[in-house]
């Protein structure tokens, strides 16, 4: 009789062990799956925003640019060029597939090495800088805007177009 109160007694206990272990592994999982659905709501409404950098870059002091110089900055994707009429800035990337240009000094213009479109640097009667001579751009390369800051630093905006030769399309200093 005693003998099979033990039993009992040690039965009981390993069912309750058994429960224990069975609950708290329910508990760990609802856990678990509550974890991914809260990091998953909190991905579904952050905003889905692509940081990219500013399109208004820096480039440094007028008198880096001497007079009559064409100077790409490949990282930003322009030319600043020091012009009788003052400085003005050309986008670098080709409107054909915006692969970008390069400045031949020995030609005295700028030419896509993809596809062969070639393009005016210097204004004569008939053109502007900028402008196309030959290719398959169909466009002429933008006029960006530039300014000079507080500091006396030229600034382009690359995300901003300007008439080509207006008045205020160059920095004069
Ligand atoms: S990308 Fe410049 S000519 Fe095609």
């Amino acid at each position: 009789m005693a003998d099979e109160h033990k039993i009992d007694n040690a039965e009981t206990a390993a069912d309750l062990n058994r429960r224990q272990f069975f609950a708290r592994l329910g508990l760990g999982s609802l856990s678990i799956a509550a974890a991914g659905t809260a990091a998953f709501a909190y991905q579904y409404l952050q905003p889905n925003v692509l940081y990219e950098p500013s399109p208004i870059v820096n480039q440094g002091k007028p008198d880096r640019y001497p007079l009559d110089s064409v100077t790409l900055d490949v990282g930003a994707g322009i030319y600043i060029i020091h012009s009788q009429e003052g400085f003005f800035s050309l986008s670098a990337v080709c409107t054909h597939l915006g692969c970008l240009t390069a400045w031949k000094p020995d030609l005295g213009i700028i030419a896509c090495p993809c596809h062969g479109s070639k393009f005016f640097v210097h204004a004569d009667n008939e053109h502007r800088p900028g402008d196309k001579i030959e290719g398959p751009a169909p466009r002429p390369l933008p006029w960006k805007r530039i300014w000079l800051n507080e500091d006396g630093d030229l600034l382009v905006d690359r995300s901003t177009d300007v008439p080509p030769l207006a008045r205020d399309s160059f920095v004069r200093t």
